[in-house]
């Protein structure tokens, strides 16, 4: 079944633009978001409600941190992420004008599962997002997106992370539409531009044997940090997990603004650092501080791993190596900016010999609380 792949992980990520096409397939038309999952939620839901949370938990949580970035931006509906197991145990305020959406892989994790049952209790309406048909979550939601991944197998979750955010986005495009919060034009050019997602993803996976040598020259490492802004910080938290999980090597992920509240002190020379980097083009703020924040890093003696658009020419001096990925809208680059990150992972686990698909202590699903 790995289909000639040496682990399910490696298969899996080489599906990963396979796993943005098949979530999109169907659900755009011209420049229209069609989503009939969603009529379930009942006529003009969208027009009524007043604020979003996403209950998740590990990199489904991670991916809803990536789409509540899009979702406030195109809706204008206040949007959150809470740690599923969290949730539910601090009295959170809902009403029946809060959607509750529930992000799951498998649609089994036992604490997701106990946060959507509390949010229903408490007269939420829940979404599910998920990517296994008739498991227990979406069974249990008001209505649910299927994201289409495939199966996954691998304990460490790749594809479905890329197809979590797809699903988000769309949600996010189809909630503004019926709110008339973004012109028609500029929804027409997001979903031109999301249509070319799973082409850039192809090309991305293309760095895979030269992000194998540099696995294998750090096949000692004993700790990565990982650097993002605005949509590139989850991202740095899903790299980081990441190699935790598979590679059981320390691994943290920080907002680059937090660097020099904390964690700066922790730059040694040598210590590698991956830097998301967002495109300079359509952006002239968050790009010379990312930019700036590798200085101030690099001063110290940091090892920068920098993943940013392909050519961008102010990262080049201060770069130990730069993986290009190609242009494309800022909401867009996580999709291409965690290829990368898998596929260092699985590299890093592999020079150490270690079993990628079946960690050590972890669970597919996590069906206990
Ligand atoms: O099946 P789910 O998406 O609900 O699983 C949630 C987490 O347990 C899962 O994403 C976990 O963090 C993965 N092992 C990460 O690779």
């Amino acid at each position: 079944e790995k289909g000639g792949w040496p682990s399910f992980m490696a298969k899996e990520i080489d599906e990963d633009p396979e796993a943005v096409a098949n979530t999109l397939r169907g659900r755009v038309q011209h420049d229209t978001v069609v989503l009939p999952d969603l009529d379930a939620l009942g006529d003009d839901y969208f027009t009524g409600i007043d604020r979003v949370v996403i209950v998740a938990c590990g990199t489904a949580a991670y991916s809803a941190q990536v789409g509540v970035y899009a979702i406030e931006e195109w809706s204008r509906i206040p949007s959150v992420v809470e740690l599923a197991h969290e949730f539910r145990y601090r009295n959170p305020v809902l009403t029946e004008r809060t959607l509750v959406v529930s992000m799951s892989q498998s649609g089994e994790t036992m604490d997701t599962l106990m946060a959507v049952r509390y949010a229903k209790e408490r007269g939420a309406k829940t979404l599910s997002i998920c990517n296994t048909q008739g498991a227990t979550i979406p069974r249990e939601s008001d209505a649910v997106v299927y994201t289409h991944a495939g199966p996954e197998v691998a304990v460490a979750s790749t594809k479905a992370f890329l197809a979590q955010i797809t699903a988000l986005y769309l949600l996010g495009l189809y909630a503004a539409q019926v709110r008339g919060t973004l012109d028609a034009e500029r929804r027409a050019e997001l979903l031109t531009e999301f249509q070319t997602i799973p082409e850039k993803v192809r090309t991305v996976l293309d760095v895979r044997p030269r992000i194998r040598e540099l696995a294998n020259w750090m096949a000692d490492t004993r700790s990565v940090l990982y650097l993002g802004r605005n949509v590139g910080y989850p991202i740095a938290l899903e790299g980081a997990l990441k190699l935790k999980e598979i590679a059981y090597i320390h691994a943290e992920g920080f907002a680059a603004g937090e660097l020099k509240h904390g964690p700066i002190a922790l730059i040694e020379p040598g210590q590698p650092v991956f830097v998301i980097v967002p495109s300079p083009r359509h952006d002239d703020t968050l790009h010379p501080k990312i930019v700036s924040n590798i200085q101030e890093i690099r001063a110290r003696g940091a090892r920068v791993l920098a993943i940013c658009e392909a050519g961008d020419a102010a990262v080049l001096p201060y770069a130990d190596e730069v993986i290009g990925v190609p242009p494309t809208e800022p909401f867009f680059e996580p999709l291409l900016a965690v290829v990368p990150l898998q596929v260092f992972a699985i590299e890093l686990a592999t020079a150490k010999g270690l079993d990628v698909d079946q960690p050590r202590n972890l669970a597919k699903s996590v069906t206990v609380e």
